[in-house]
């Protein structure tokens, strides 16, 4: 029997890794850089804790959610996305208080699960890295994180980005524009998508992010949430856009955007790539918004928040796409090469003093001949080599040699005991 894993998992092996742990190295410098300091919350959550914050209508909810009943009959769900379990860990553990300082900004990198139809980019277990702040409305924060994740792309190699922008308003903009839109699509109401029919009356915003065609036509022509802005979301949008532009961060408002999740207002903004990489037209890489009242539906006080997620996969597909160059995370400094059986112990014993110098060493295991080990040495581009044989064994000695150069001494095993850094240090001046 062989085994397979689920449909819609990956597996990141060796040559795909160091891609990875270079996205979250270079992350984590930048999150420092900007003061955003690490969470990490479970792989999964009571279930309502996604339901009453996605939305009950949307996909995420109705159709993707891993959840199921544990043996103690709790209704669970692995994570669908991250905003939701760090809010909810910001209640519980009532980061609001005086205690912090303000805005409470965090990030996250880990593992996400939905249940989709899988293709180049869409995973059923896939990985977002994520950031939150918490505690401010100021305009030029939700474009604190915009700049985060924009530097964050170009930081990585990514060109030919393109920032869509819009804005959802307040709560008194949405229900004005919500009633707008069910007076426009409601004597279309027969020709809706099914899902589009069910949603027309509990949420008409999700219809125009239907991806049926027939939906897709009718919502062309739908009012625009921007003419149903308040006073103060017009204000709050024109200083996100003014200071978008004092960065010289580019931008294309999109109003017609509404993203999956039913938690924002104010600003959204999805960072979109256009790739063969990831299939015909732009798809989006990084995406985010402002949930304020996201932080009391979970049980918290009054408090705004503002974040964002990025697709790791998408984000490695582009950067392969993009042809990247990631630096060499383990370089080989030595080769240990033994010759005979019986160097064995004392091979062994040299590897370890040369890693506990501070250097990367390895050896061979599988009794290989001394020119399939040399072999070995080049093919993993080894600094240098160093051979015992049964003669350096008698001596207590190892021959050193540098690869670059071909320069070869031979040096004490003792002084390699003592400090082999200082060995090659006296022995090969131009290191
Ligand atoms: P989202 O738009 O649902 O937002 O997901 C963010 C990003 O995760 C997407 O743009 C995409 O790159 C990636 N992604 C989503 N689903 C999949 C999938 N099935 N396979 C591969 N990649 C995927 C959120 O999740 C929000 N929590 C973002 C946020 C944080 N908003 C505020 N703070």
């Amino acid at each position: 029997m062989r085994y397979q894993r689920p449909k819609g998992t990956a597996d990141i092996l060796p040559g795909d890794s160091e891609t990875w742990q270079f996205v979250e190295s270079t992350a984590r410098h930048l999150f420092s850089n900007y003061r955003f300091a690490e969470i990490r919350t479970p792989m999964f959550e009571n279930f309502e804790v996604f339901s009453r914050t996605s939305g009950d209508t949307s996909d995420i909810v109705t159709k993707e959610m891993y959840d199921f009943k544990d043996k103690g009959d709790r209704h669970l769900s692995l994570r669908p996305e991250g905003t939701a379990g760090v809010v909810r860990a910001f209640v519980e553990n009532k980061l609001y208080g005086p205690e912090t300082t303000k805005p409470y900004k965090v990030y996250y990198m880990g593992p996400m699960f939905r249940y989709e139809r899988p293709q180049s980019g869409r995973q059923r277990e896939f990985h977002q890295i994520g950031v939150e702040a918490f505690g401010s409305d100021a305009p030029e924060l939700d474009v604190e994180v915009i700049a985060l994740g924009m530097d964050l792309l170009t930081r990585l190699g990514l060109k030919h980005l393109r920032l869509a922008l819009n804005s959802l308003g307040d709560q008194e903009t949405r229900s004005a524009y919500r009633q707008a839109l069910i007076d426009f699509l409601e004597p279309h109401f027969d020709e809706l998508s099914e899902d589009s029919k069910v949603r027309l009356h509990k949420n008409p915003l999700r219809v125009l992010d239907s991806k049926d065609p027939h939906d897709q036509e009718l919502v062309a022509d739908a009012p625009s949430i921007l003419d149903f802005l308040t006073p103060a979301a017009t204000e709050h949008f024109n200083r996100v856009k003014a200071s978008l532009d004092s960065l010289g961060i580019d931008y294309d408002v999109d109003a017609t955007m509404v993203r999956g999740l039913d938690y924002y207002n104010h600003t959204i903004f999805e960072i979109m790539a256009d790739s063969p990489a990831l299939g015909e037209g732009y798809t989006t890489v990084l995406a985010g918004g402002r949930y304020n009242g996201l932080v009391e539906e979970l049980g918290g006080p009054e408090m705004p928040g503002v974040g964002f997620g990025l697709g790791v996969e998408r984000l490695v597909l582009l950067m392969q796409a993009e042809k990247v160059a990631i630096p060499d995370v383990h370089p080989l400094d030595v080769y240990v090469v033994g010759i005979g059986d019986e160097t064995s112990v004392e091979t062994l014993k040299v590897v370890q003093a040369v890693r506990h110098a501070g250097l990367t060493a390895d050896r061979d295991y599988l009794a290989r001949k001394p020119k399939a080990q040399f072999k070995t040495a080049n093919r993993l581009d080894a600094r240098y080599t160093l051979t015992i044989g049964s003669q350096e064994l008698a001596d207590q000695t190892a021959h050193l040699k540098s690869m670059a150069t071909g320069q070869e001494v031979t040096v004490k095993l003792a002084s390699i005991y003592d400090d082999f850094q200082q060995v090659v240090a006296s022995e090969f001046k131009e290191d």
